[in-house]
């Protein structure tokens, strides 16, 4: 059942090529964005809402939703939105992501916004969950059944579905033409190609891995898009191998969390060289002058820019800016993997966690 990998975990992130073909498949059809009851143009602002891993999902998307449609967002944790009762202006709807579609605080989150949002969405991998029976519209993301705790495949899968969101409401708010559309879908086509490419680099994660292991606090930094993969990759890796871990905007780092680095503390840096490249080097190069090891994730391009003086990198494919989230979860996702399998930790039963966390 795990076919031929040690854990389901490893299944989960070695299928993703294939279930984000299913879920481009799913969306895509005769070359058109195929989100039919949604009206894209009728949404002047966004709320979107989850937990955990999902939250990281909706966080990277605000980036997509308000640089491609020009859709004002706001994102909140459900625990947090829950309680603190926001006011829901004329004009929003309410977005909920959930690959379980059973979490108690999204769905109260949801239950909050009926009779307050124009309309509820949910981006969900189980469609006859209690938080799609509760949406007007349900947006699968056919990442098939998630079995390991931490999620892996889901969140690459609700990416693609809230990035087809996106360039679906730019096409239909009159922000993007159908050529440049079609780029973007050819570029997502062959996402699972590069996927494929990333996955391919076991051994040089195992060395990785067991470095990393020996670490008792890791930061993980990004920059744009990439700040909130930085969030997820520290959260994969503390819930499967319990070392301490922080995600970080790469700005961020000198307003308090360089007084961490020293020279036991790796800084693992998601960036590919993207317009915003030449900051993170000197965010590097700050890092660096203060003894701290960098482990550099990033293109051939940006490692050449980089220069000398990291610890390791890590060369990922060149992928267009707008998917590199997606890409860059995988080396995210096998680093906790296999830092985890180095500390001989229970990766699919990681301590005190649920799969599904229906009691908040
Ligand atoms: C992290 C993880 C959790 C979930 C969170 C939300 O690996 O699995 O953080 O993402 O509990 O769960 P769902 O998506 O089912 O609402």
């Amino acid at each position: 059942e795990k076919g031929g990998h040690k854990h389901f975990m490893a299944k989960e992130i070695a299928e993703q090529p294939a279930v984000i073909g299913d879920a481009l498949g799913h969306h895509i059809q005769n070359g058109q964005i195929a989100l039919p009851d949604v009206d894209f143009t009728k949404i002047d602002r966004l709320v979107m809402v989850a937990c955990g891993t999902a939250f990281y999902a909706c966080l990277t998307a605000k980036y997509w939703f308000e640089q491609l449609a020009g859709i004002p967002v706001e994102v909140d944790i459900a625990s947090e939105f829950r309680y603190r009762e926001p006011p829901i202006p004329t004009g929003t709807v309410a977005l909920f992501v959930s690959q379980s579609g059973e979490t108690a605080d999204t769905l109260a989150a949801l239950q909050y916004c009926e009779g307050r949002a124009d309309q509820i969405l949910s981006v969900v991998n189980v469609p006859e969950s209690s938080i799609a029976r509760g949406s007007d519209v349900v947006l699968p993301i056919y990442a098939g059944t998630e079995i390991g705790v931490a999620s892996t495949k889901a969140f690459t899968c609700q990416l693609v579905v809230l990035v087809l969101m996106a360039l679906k409401a730019a096409q239909d708010k009159g922000r993007m033409d159908a050529e440049t559309l079609n780029g973007h879908l050819t570029d997502l086509r062959n996402l699972p190609g590069l996927m494929n490419h990333a996955l391919s680099g076991n051994t040089v994660m195992k060395k990785l891995a067991r470095k990393l292991a020996e670490a008792t606090d890791i930061l993980f930094l990004g920059r744009g898009q990439m700040y909130p993969l930085a969030m997820e990759g520290a959260l994969k890796l503390k819930e499967i191998s319990y070392i301490h871990a922080e995600g970080y905007a790469s700005g961020e780092l000198k307003h308090g969390p360089i007084a961490l680095v020293d020279k036991k503390t790796p800084i693992v840096v998601m960036a590919p060289s993207d317009r915003l490249f030449d900051k993170t080097v000197s965010n590097m190069q700050e890092v660096m002058a203060r003894g701290g090891k960098v482990l550099l994730i990033t293109d051939a391009k940006g490692a050449e820019e980089a220069g000398d003086g990291m610890w390791e990198t890590l060369i990922m494919p060149e992928v267009p800016d707008l998917f590199a989230p997606i890409l860059y979860a995988i080396p995210a996702q096998l680093l906790a993997y296999h830092t985890a399998v180095a500390k001989g930790t229970d990766v699919d039963q990681p301590r005190n966690l649920a799969k599904s966390v229906t009691v908040e």
